[in-house]
């Protein structure tokens, strides 16, 4: 087959600078697929990723993509060349500076891959996999919570809701609901049948409401922790918390600590909350990719965790029946022009906090 021998992506060389470079298509390990990338949805980590202080230099950026299956590597059974899929690999990797999604062609982790239902375009695809598969590791991995695939779901004011509720209701809540990982929290603790508390601004209230919380509050209301905790009366068992710093974690502390619970943030070096009966947990949802991988130029080097690949090949597979069964929504985007080239200011405009409620997506044909 006649194919173009080279691929354009947008590499970081410099802190701040990112450059589009022609480089040859690359060849697919033994588990891993060629993509001809159709879009790529933009996630915060990419401009921490060209603004940090020590970057990783020189690494193509980008993490969330979609498009079709160009050639598979000799072991990958799980997708074939023409299908349409999205998936997640991690740019601006010191170790693997050749991995991130802002490019034409990209090798991905066959695993992880998901397969688009027809009716999903590539644009509202590329919006999934990472927010999607950092809320699934959260609930099933690490809270033991299941969202199941074979109940029957029932529509209620457009929002997803179990028809069989006949198991316990636990308390989860998510700081930062209107996240682009909190709202498919959102989603997943309503599937998994938990009662869902949102922390978010008023003006996302609707939004976070339409992706099934059942309770929201302001976190920019001085009253917000007091609220919180004359609600939960620290009864909650699982917090994720998708902003992870002292304001959040404070607020969060306060709707916990009755019972056994688990609090998960999203930073490294973020807070923790103290009390006993509350276990605090840093994630970094990369490990399911099954590749090391480490943060800026000389972060420490975080080794292939089997049990957490495992986890994510295992839940990819659950997520493509939730798509496929419309019962996991995309996230709201909006396109911008520009393709690649378009990207860093896209970057910019998350840096200045610009993009709420919405992923930044670019087509890339
Ligand atoms: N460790 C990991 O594995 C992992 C994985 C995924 C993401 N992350 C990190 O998690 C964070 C969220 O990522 P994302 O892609 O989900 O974000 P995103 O979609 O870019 O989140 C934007 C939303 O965050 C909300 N927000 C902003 N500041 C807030 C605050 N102080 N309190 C509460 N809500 C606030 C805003 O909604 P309002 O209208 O409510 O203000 C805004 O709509 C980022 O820092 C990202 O790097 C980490």
């Amino acid at each position: 087959m006649a194919m173009s021998r080279h691929t354009k992506v947008l590499r970081q060389t410099a802190p701040g600078t990112a450059v589009m470079e022609q480089v040859p298509i690359p060849v697919p390990g033994k588990d891993e697929v060629l993509v001809k990338v159709y879009a790529v949805a933009l996630n915060p980590y990419d401009w921490k990723m060209l603004y940090g202080r020590v970057p990783a230099v020189p690494t193509v950026l980008g993490c969330d993509f979609a498009g079709f299956v160009e050639t598979v590597g000799e072991s990958v059974t799980r997708v074939q060349p023409d299908e349409r899929v999205a998936g997640m690999v991690q740019g601006g990797n010191i170790l693997r500076p050749d991995d991130g999604a802002f490019a034409e062609y990209i090798i991905a982790p066959a695993h992880v891959l998901l397969h688009l239902p027809e009716s999903t375009s590539f644009e509202n695809g590329a919006t999934i996999p990472t927010p999607a598969f950092t809320a699934g590791f959260c609930l099933e991995h690490l809270m033991g919570m299941s969202v199941p695939v074979d109940e029957p779901v029932s529509t209620v004011n457009g929002q997803a809701a179990i028809k069989e509720a006949a198991r316990e209701e636990s308390m989860l809540l998510v700081y930062g609901g209107a996240s682009s990982t909190g709202l498919m929290q959102v989603q997943m603790g309503k599937l998994a049948g938990m009662k869902v508390l949102a922390v978010c601004s008023k003006e996302s209230f609707d939004l976070v409401r339409s992706y099934g919380a059942d309770v929201v509050f302001d976190y920019r209301d001085a009253g917000c922790e007091q609220s919180l905790q004359d609600f939960t009366r620290g009864l909650v068992r699982y917090t994720v918390d998708c902003i992870s710093d002292v304001q959040s974690a404070a607020i969060c502390s306060r709707a916990m600590g009755a019972e056994p619970g688990t609090y998960i943030s999203f930073t490294a070096n973020g807070p923790e909350i103290r009390h006993p009966n509350v276990k605090s947990v840093k994630i970094v949802s990369f490990t399911v990719l099954g590749r090391t991988f480490s943060f800026g130029a000389k972060g420490p080097t975080f080794p292939v965790i089997e049990d957490d690949a495992t986890f994510g090949g295992k839940f990819a597979e659950k997520l493509e029946l939730l798509l496929r069964d419309g019962k996991l929504k995309p996230l709201r985007s909006e396109e911008r022009e520009g393709g690649l080239t378009g990207i860093v200011p896209g970057l910019e405009e998350l840096k200045a906090g610009r993009v709420r409620g919405q992923r930044l997506v670019y087509a890339v044909r």
